[in-house]
């Protein structure tokens, strides 16, 4: 590194002096601030997190600070005495309704000030989109979250309007509350960070759409309850043990998920 100015400036009868001429450790870039992913998750039930979160890789990750939670009790927001959340749903029909202003209050509390606007907030919903592997590496490159874990029938529509609410499903089927679900998307979400997996599992491609099931796995013991390991396995042939993997991936996809085995047959034909 040439530590001379390239085009000195002589304005005050010697050359300027700039920072390039300061010693090597102080010029290189600082290392970049590690800044924990913010997990933000606003529901009834606050005693359910971290809850699985707590374990295994990921509640190791929250240990080491590498994602941060934030509860926010909705209750605390609720109107009146009993601190109600909900109301009939207007037109009539079954079922409560999360009110707008108690929902505008919570999020003005979770949603960071300085990043209004473009601060990701899902609302966990049997109507909301798929939340997919695309949506977790998308939301994992990003500073956090917040996450919404309904009851009852639904959140009053003029909230999810004003905050520009992404709503999030993740299966079709209905569960009692969103707070499962928000659990699911969290877990996807943040193994995706630096440093939560270790480095036995891989996540540099995974991309899930067009992929294929994984093959059946098998260890020991060599037979088990009369029922052998399939031989190809313990033949040493690394060729024939790829082909036999392939081939049961793709019948099992054919048979079990035929969208993706769709998407796969248009990636390979590359259309
Ligand atoms: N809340 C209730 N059911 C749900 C689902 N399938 N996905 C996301 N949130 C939900």
């Amino acid at each position: 590194m040439n530590d001379r100015p390239e085009r000195p400036s002589k304005s005050h009868g010697r050359l300027s002096a700039r920072a390039s001429v300061q010693p090597r450790s102080l010029m290189e870039d600082p290392p970049a601030p590690v800044r924990a992913w913010q997990a933000r998750v606003i529901t009834l039930c606050p005693e359910l997190f971290p809850g699985p979160l707590g374990a295994s890789l990921i509640g190791r990750a929250l240990a080491q600070g590498l994602w941060h939670l934030e509860t926010t009790d909705l209750r605390r927001f609720g109107e009146g005495k009993h601190r109600n959340v909900d109301d009939t749903p207007a037109g009539g029909g079954a079922g409560m309704v999360l009110r707008a202003d108690v929902m505008g209050q919570a999020l003005d509390h979770s949603v960071p000030r300085q990043a209004q606007g473009a601060w990701p907030i899902l609302y966990m919903s049997p109507r909301g989109g798929p939340f997919t592997q695309a949506r977790a590496q998308a939301l994992a490159a990003g500073p956090g979250a917040t996450l919404i874990c309904g009851r009852f029938e639904g959140l009053d529509q003029r909230v999810i309007d004003h905050f520009g609410i992404e709503e999030v499903s993740i299966g079709d089927y209905v569960l009692t509350g969103g707070d499962i679900a928000a659990h699911a998307v969290l877990d996807a979400t943040l193994r995706l960070l630096p440093g939560v997996l270790g480095n036995a599992e891989s996540i540099e491609h995974e991309s899930f759409a067009g992929d294929l099931l994984e093959h059946p796995h098998y260890t020991r013991p060599a037979e088990w309850e009369g029922r052998p390991i399939p031989a190809v396995l313990t033949s040493g042939d690394h060729g024939a043990v790829a082909a036999w993997r392939q081939s049961q991936a793709e019948a099992i996809t054919k048979v079990r998920r035929p969208d993706l085995w769709e998407i796969h047959q248009r990636k390979k034909r590359g259309d």
